[in-house]
């Protein structure tokens, strides 16, 4: 009892404290508005890219600025926000060094307002040289860990503040439900529950030490809202999401972090049911300001006001478009390569077509995060922040990340793990390639020029061999992914006459945003003939998959013996791989998506029962609805795991009572491994069409052979909520299946 009161005195004057903050924050915000002009206030809403600063523009290499550029933005235009690098990655040193050129430009003004960078850091510091990566979102979401989560994203905190810059344009939390969709890895995959945990752990672990302190950066959530399901698959085309449907799938992640405190949103770059998000006054300012209470800045994406006139067409003139995105609820605008928005912003105030007050509230929500993020106190790099970079406990968090997010998916008659006198033939496209195991915003955009990646990055052909010796393996192909000799059919026949085995590296190279469109998921024609080669050589055949987005394998899966999901896992990619394949680490990821069989087989795991049900002549029909090559939540393990059967606290949940579910997990089989519990309830009758399934909770655990454990997980209503045909999150009464594994329970929920 006694700690329940410390413990509340403490959380009651800590938020008394963080609510004093606010309002300090915002009094001085405010004296700063007064002063302010309207050249000063459009000049804090406008954010450019690097480039309209840097010497030679997009073409800069080194990071130098060009001192009449700098002056132009930061002392004419008065611009509030920088992002972005030009070419490539820069070392931390040299990003120090921009900061403090852009923060003197920015103490030569006159209200010495200092500028606020921001980089996209969205699987570690993408455009610091030498940073470490992590697993891409989808990997992270098959590691299950949300723990692990939180490290990345530290990690990404300290190393990005150590460049000197304290915003980050991340996490992402877009849901990953249409796989053609060229940003797919980023997201956290196809289930809400993963999504919105680790999206809040990630918000959390950027903010949790104090925006203001050399471990800390505001996070960005991004893109609000419903990005990630445009109908042709292809980015930045419409979406057409009926909004029963965005409530129970798009939004909950982003309640989730701002809950979590998120201090910034991106705005989705598409549009919705014909509107675009940057036009939408309901989404932006009903919906995330009112109803989900965000407080912070609203920043657009790439150039999205100026294209609500040139691509959208919904505004008639550049003037109409930004008096459309700042009066539904805009704050900064990324514009990001021209002084065309703060031109424009300044007319349209002055016509009166936006209100004063619209515009000092976003300033004022501007400064109050330059505030928060300690830019006032001292705009410059921190010698503690730089003291960060490049720690030695880094790279053991990116290997265990990448380790866990390995995902095996097939291993027929146990080939895998293999021994290490195996002789073994490598072949295929990302056998030698270290972009193919990294994927987008890797040193640069693309992620798809190695000369940026550290010198200790290795292949998938390097780790092996610094395993089992280069005596034991032997290689098709060369470096580069589009390579030819990789396709070599002829030499792949003669060689594997001397191999155990074949291990087969195919997937997908590094893309991101736009370029990564595909118009089809199938794996490339010379990939799908170098495996048949492969298979024909009748040597068994293992697939190591590098893939931001599920590639058909339909064809060839049934003649391969081992099939290991490697995602794009970050910097230490290829040990884990190797780990994994020879039996170093048991492998414990579990498919953060339902891997298909083809185009016309895209269906969720969290599919409705009409999508089961395959009706077929005289009424017969059959439940093959859901008929995924792999389900959603697939991994093997070189262990085996059983459950006992299912204890409810009882079997009636009545209001806003907790239900306690307990099962014990034992670790069958004969060597330690870490298992994830996933715990799914099926609504049995509800007045919208119930799920088959959803996923409530997740439980990762780490069991010795033969040891078992009890695993508690608490429900309530929350947990067994839907949105209803009047869009209010609401659980009915009724009953209630419980599924864990094999095991099943049932209980009643009752008012
Ligand atoms: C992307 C954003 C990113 C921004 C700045 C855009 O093209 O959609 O996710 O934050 O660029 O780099």
């Amino acid at each position: 009892m006694k700690y329940v009161l410390l413990i509340s005195i403490l959380l009651s004057s800590y938020c008394y404290s963080g609510a004093q903050q606010n309002n300090s924050f915002q009094k001085e915000a405010d004296a700063i508005i007064k002063k302010m002009t309207l050249e000063e206030k459009v000049g804090q809403m406008t954010q450019l890219t690097m480039a309209v600063v840097a010497k030679g523009g997009w073409s800069n290499q080194d990071g130098t600025l060009d001192p009449a550029a700098l002056k132009k933005a930061v002392i004419e235009y008065k611009v509030g926000s920088l992002l972005n690098t030009t070419a490539h990655a820069l070392s931390d040193e040299t990003w120090r060094n921009i900061q403090t050129q852009i923060q003197d430009e920015a103490m030569m003004t006159r209200l010495k307002i200092p500028v606020l960078y921001g980089l996209d850091a969205i699987h570690g510091e993408t455009y610091t040289l030498g940073s470490t990566l992590f697993p891409q979102n989808l990997g992270m979401a098959a590691t299950r860990n949300t723990g692990l989560v939180k490290q990345a994203a530290q990690v990404t905190a300290k190393e990005l503040r150590a460049s000197g810059v304290r915003w980050n344009f991340a996490p992402v939390l877009d849901i990953g439900r249409q796989p053609l969709w060229s940003r797919f890895p980023e997201t956290y995959g196809e289930d809400v529950l993963i999504g919105k945990t680790m999206g809040a752990a990630a918000v959390t672990a950027y903010q949790e030490d104090g925006l203001d302190q050399p471990t800390g950066v505001a996070a960005c959530i991004k893109h609000y809202l419903g990005y990630s399901a445009p109908r042709s698959g292809k980015d930045r085309t419409p979406a057409y999401i009926p909004e029963i449907e965005l409530r129970e799938y798009y939004l909950p992640q982003f309640r989730e972090a701002v809950k979590a405190g998120a201090a910034t949103v991106m705005v989705n770059s598409g549009e919705i049911n014909g509107v675009p998000v940057h036009a939408d006054k309901y989404l932006l300012e009903d919906v995330l300001r009112k109803e989900l209470g965000f407080e912070g800045v609203i920043v657009t994406d790439w150039e999205d006001i100026i294209r609500l006139h040139t691509r959208h067409l919904v505004a008639a003139s550049p003037r109409a478009a930004v008096v459309m995105a700042i009066n539904a609820g805009i704050d900064m605008s990324m514009v990001p390569s021209d002084y065309s928005f703060p031109e424009l912003l300044k007319e349209a105030v002055q016509k009166g077509e936006i209100k004063m007050s619209r515009i000092d509230d976003a300033v004022r929500r501007i400064l109050i995060l330059k505030m928060k993020v300690g830019l006032f106190k001292n705009a410059y790099p921190e010698k503690e922040a730089a003291l960060n970079f490049g720690l030695p406990e880094y790279p053991a968090i990116a290997l265990q990340a990448a380790r866990e997010a390995m995902t095996l998916l097939k291993n027929q008659d146990h080939i895998l793990p293999l021994s290490k006198d195996k002789k073994v033939l490598i072949a295929g496209p990302a056998a030698q390639s270290i972009s193919a195991l990294n994927g987008c915003w890797s040193y640069v955009w693309q992620g798809n020029e190695e000369q940026w990646y550290p010198s200790d990055s290795k292949t998938i052909v390097q780790a092996i061999t610094e395993k089992i010796g280069k005596d034991r393996v032997s290689i098709v192909g060369g470096k580069g992914f589009d390579n030819p000799m990789n396709y070599d059919l002829e030499q792949l026949k003669e060689k594997a006459k001397s191999a155990d085995l074949i291990i087969l590296c195919l997937g997908e190279n590094a893309y991101a945003e736009s370029p990564g469109n595909t118009r089809d998921l199938a794996l490339p024609p010379a990939q799908t003939e170098l495996a048949k080669a492969a298979i024909l050589t009748g040597k068994p055949v293992i697939l190591v998959l590098t893939e931001g987005r599920p590639r058909f394998i339909t064809d060839i899966e049934p003649s391969i013996k081992g099939i290991l999901m490697a995602y794009w896992s970050g910097r230490k990619s290829a040990e884990a791989i190797s780990d994994v394949l020879f039996g170093d680490y048991n492998p414990s990821g579990l498919l953060p998506f339902s891997y298909p069989k083809s185009m016309g087989e895209i269906v969720m795991y969290d599919r409705k029962y009409t999508e089961d049900v395959r009706e077929v002549f005289n009424e017969n029909m059959d439940w093959s609805g859901y008929d995924p090559l792999f389900p959603f939540g697939y991994g093997l393990s070189y262990t085996s795991f059983s459950y006992s059967p299912l204890r409810l606290s009882s079997t009636v949940l009545s209001g806003d009572e907790q239900l306690t579910v307990s099962i014990t997990v034992t670790n069958s089989g004969n060597r330690e491994g870490m298992h994830t519990v996933e715990l799914y309830t099926h609504d049995q009758y509800a007045s919208i069409t119930p799920s088959t399934k959803r996923l409530r909770a997740f439980q990762k655990i780490d069991l010795k052979p033969g040891e078992s454990r009890e695993l508690v997980f608490h429900l309530d209503r929350n947990d067994l909520a839907f949105v209803n045909a009047r869009l209010q999150t609401i659980t009915e009464p009724g009953d209630f299946d419980i599924l864990v594994g094999n095991q099943k329970a049932s209980f009643r929920y009752q008012y």
